[in-house]
């Protein structure tokens, strides 16, 4: 169990890595465009995520609050769809392009700070 839920996690961070590195690269050209790191990205922080959320720690205290995994869930299918539909047009409004930013960094501080 512990070694599926490292190997998760690892999964869980290289998502994170092509999410957030993928969109302020894409950011920084100055051309919001939906690319294949964001969208992928977007994907494994879906799957991995729901995978890591699994009772893999043994149960009771050990497992991280439901309340927590709910709110990052929503969070991040929030961006899934915010990254999926657009995911073939040449570029998106750049208040969508910060807000996919946004979020990410949301989820992200849920996961850190949220004990
Ligand atoms: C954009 C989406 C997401 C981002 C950016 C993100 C970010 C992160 C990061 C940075 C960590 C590492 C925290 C640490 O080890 O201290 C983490 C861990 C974790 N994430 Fe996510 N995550 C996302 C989506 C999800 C989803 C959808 C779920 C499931 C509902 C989820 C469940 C977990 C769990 C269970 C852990 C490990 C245990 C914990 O720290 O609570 N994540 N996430």
């Amino acid at each position: 169990m512990e070694a599926i839920r490292l190997i998760l996690l690892f999964v869980h961070l290289v998502g994170f890595a092509l999410l957030l590195g993928g969109a302020i690269a894409q950011f920084l050209t100055g051309k919001f465009r939906i690319n294949p790191a964001v969208l992928w990205g977007s994907i494994i922080q879906l799957v991995s995520g729901i995978g890591l959320a699994a009772p893999l720690r043994g149960g009771g205290d050990a497992e991280p609050d439901p309340i927590k995994l709910g709110v990052k869930l929503v969070i991040a299918v929030l961006i899934f769809i915010m990254v999926f539909i657009p995911r073939k047009r040449e570029a998106v409004a750049k208040g969508h392009f910060i807000g996919i930013i946004a979020m990410t960094l949301a989820n992200a501080a849920v996961a850190v700070f949220w004990r």
